[in-house]
């Protein structure tokens, strides 16, 4: 096969808390040789303050109007044609960025089962989690959060992926062979 070295090969990650996105994304940026985002780690290098700081500081909207404004920079920027993008998992709550979203090819919604992201983001019920909503909710309130996500993600991305009993390096190489 031919590589073109202009082709565009911008992949974006979505899906639940503690699915797996920043693994799964650097493993695969890694393979295809492309630059690796994680927006999370993004935003909190712009504005130099934590995500726990922004949501104590600006709140939950807050976050999500300076997560808009991230989504849209990377995507704008012409260099960023080539490129692996993990996104926060509550992006798809945002109508602006779905729409985003859903212009581009190559979407991947990661699902996993809810218990499993539990386990991974609780993390044994640490007091101070890194991850504000995990702080602020209960087990209950997070499943609700994982159900009535399930229909934006679906419809911001353009494939989903079953990564039940998946390894990351597997999933990433699911993905490379579908680009
Ligand atoms: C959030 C997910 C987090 C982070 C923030 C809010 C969410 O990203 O953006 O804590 O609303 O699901 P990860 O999915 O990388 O944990």
């Amino acid at each position: 096969m031919k590589w073109k070295v202009d082709q565009r090969m911008l992949i974006i990650l979505t899906g639940f808390m503690g699915v797996g996105k920043t693994t799964v994304g650097r493993i695969l940026a890694n393979k295809l040789g492309v630059p690796f985002v994680d927006m999370d780690y993004y935003i909190e290098a712009r504005q130099g303050q934590t995500i726990a700081e922004i949501f104590d500081q600006i709140g939950e909207s807050g976050f999500r109007l300076i997560e808009y404004q991230v989504l849209r920079e990377l995507l704008e920027a012409e260099e960023n044609g080539r490129m692996v993008i993990s996104t926060g998992g509550g992006i798809v709550e945002t109508t602006e960025c779905r729409q985003l979203l859903v212009q581009q090819d190559q979407v991947f919604y990661l699902q996993d089962t809810f218990e499993t992201s539990w386990q991974r983001i609780n993390r044994g019920g640490l007091i101070q989690n890194d991850r504000p909503l995990v702080n602020a909710n209960s087990k209950k309130q997070m499943a609700a959060k994982y159900e009535r996500r399930i229909p934006l993600y679906e419809e911001a991305s353009n494939y989903r992926l079953d990564v039940r009993r998946m390894a990351a390096h597997e999933t990433a190489e699911v993905i490379r062979k579908m680009c």
